[in-house]
């Protein structure tokens, strides 16, 4: 029988091993070998394990020219009260004009977490535990409603929780959103490969592959044809965000002027760093570019190094994966020249050895290739960045336990809602971190931001009552 050619092509390039059990697979086996293998591009493979695997992992980032970026500070921290309320006019009018659509990076295997199943379907709320999905899809009904038009939403799955994240919505009715603006896509896989180079086999079928990162977003909103939609549909500025964050203002006036008046291609949202050493990427700029540097790459004095005339941290602008893009530029970066550089993350990663059989490592045995959002930035026009209040925007469930983890999300919830009764003039106990004495909670359909709850609230009569378990719906 003829040799495949994709078998030839893999023993041209030094991954013969990959078909070693070919021969003794079924056809289904053997197609489903093939399928995977056709997903590889051996030429990119040959390059990352020259530039990232073979060459030494801490060569890594280049840390010249660093200076800390730019932002656009928020009014109570001296910045132009009437550019921000300029920027929300703006965001507003493209709001009613339908020019910006959601999009959730949800692809991600929440090892942290540790919970069986798509993220998004972790239940969050205090009271009622809704899933994250469910909190997104009621703010996105209710901006809808506030500016008159329907929002549509794109949803990046990965091959491991495509099928469920479907089935969930569709268990749950779209959570009361129209099906026709809701827009599933799996992100891209990328094979990983042993400390030599070779690409590891997960069985003798299957290689093992894994989600190419949340920078495989852009290659993947332009092959699933999700920016070909938007722009059927006159969307031209897309809003990401990651699938761990309940608070997030995915639909944010301000920020969508302060991008739209700067001719922003790729804007973000920052805080200011909450400690030194607090783990978040750190914007900055080096000759004329804006970058982030991950907190494992910038070296521990700069991280603390403070300005002599404030005192105040100098590097202080942290990343919360909060950002708008163009269509035009997502389409640059996903077909151009320019792509976004792969990272190496050092894994455990089952896989079988050279004689076939399972290997479960007790520590790295190997290279998985991740892309990551935020290394567009150099690549974007004018990028702006704007400050918001992280008690308005990130509080995300990455662990079990401890900071970032399911209570805490809970209880910043729980501030939240506190904070918007008590400006509304509810009378509601909280101690000094505002935490309110007891649980309640605030549908996103009642208030998904300050201006939403308070129009709900004056509309109410009577007010509503805030006592424990109470929700406001
Ligand atoms: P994280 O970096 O927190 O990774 O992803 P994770 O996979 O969710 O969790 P751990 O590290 O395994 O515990 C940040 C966001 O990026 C998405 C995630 O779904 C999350 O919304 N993501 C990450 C993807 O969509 N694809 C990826 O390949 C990686």
């Amino acid at each position: 029988m003829a040799t495949h050619p994709l078998v030839t092509a893999f023993q041209q390039a030094g991954q013969g091993h990959v078909f070693a059990h070919f021969e003794a697979l079924d056809s289904a086996q053997q197609a489903e070998l093939l399928a995977d293998a056709a997903e590889v591009d051996l030429a990119e493979i040959a390059e990352l394990n020259r530039t990232l695997v073979q060459a030494n992992a801490a060569a890594g980032v280049d840390l010249s020219d660093l200076a800390p970026a730019p932002y656009e500070a928020l009014p109570k921290h001296g910045g132009d009260a009437a550019a921000w309320a300029d920027a929300k006019r703006l965001g507003e009018e493209a709001l009613r004009a339908g020019r910006v659509a959601a999009f959730v990076v949800a692809g991600g295997q929440g090892t942290r977490l540790g919970y069986d199943g798509p993220k998004g379907t972790y239940p969050v709320t205090p009271i009622l535990k809704k899933s994250l999905f469910q909190v997104f899809a009621e703010k996105l009904r209710a901006a809808g409603a506030r500016y008159g038009k329907p929002l549509h939403w794109f949803i990046m799955t990965s091959h491991i929780n495509h099928a469920a994240t479907e089935a969930f919505f569709q268990e749950h009715k779209y959570f009361g959103l129209d099906p026709e603006h809701v827009h599933f896509f799996r992100q891209g896989r990328m094979p990983a490969v042993g400390f030599d180079g070779k690409i590891l086999l997960e069985d003798k079928h299957r290689i093992a592959m894994s989600p190419d990162g949340h920078g495989g977003s852009l290659r993947a909103l332009q092959r699933s044809g999700a920016l070909d939609l938007m722009q059927r549909e006159g969307i031209d500025i897309l809003s990401y965000f990651q699938v761990d964050n309940p608070l997030v203002r995915f639909i944010d006036p301000a920020f969508i002027g302060w991008h739209l008046k700067t001719r922003s291609e790729m804007s973000s949202k920052m805080v200011p760093k909450a400690y030194a050493g607090e783990k978040v990427g750190h914007f900055c700029t080096q000759r004329g570019k804006t970058v982030v540097i991950e907190y494992s790459d910038l070296p521990k004095a700069m991280q603390e190094e403070t300005d002599p005339a404030t005192g105040k941290l100098r590097f202080v602008a942290g990343s919360i994966a909060i950002h708008l893009l163009d269509r035009e530029f997502i389409r640059r970066m996903a077909t151009g020249a320019d792509a976004l550089p792969f990272h190496r993350a050092d894994k455990k990663i089952p896989c079988l050895d050279a004689a076939g059989n399972p290997v479960k490592p007790e520590k790295a045995n190997g290279v998985k290739f991740e892309m990551f959002v935020f290394d567009a930035l150099p690549f974007a026009k004018n990028p702006v960045i704007i400050e918001t209040d992280r008690a308005d925007d990130f509080s995300p469930v990455k662990n079990a336990e401890g900071v970032d983890s399911p209570k805490t999300c809970a209880e910043d919830q729980l501030r939240q809602f506190a904070r918007w009764a008590r400006a509304n003039g509810a009378e509601l106990p909280v101690d000094a971190t505002g935490l309110p004495a007891f649980a309640f909670e605030v549908s996103p359909l009642f208030g998904y931001d300050e201006d939403s709850f308070a129009a709900s609230w004056a509309a109410s009569s009577p007010k509503p009552a805030i006592s424990a378990g109470a929700v406001l719906e």
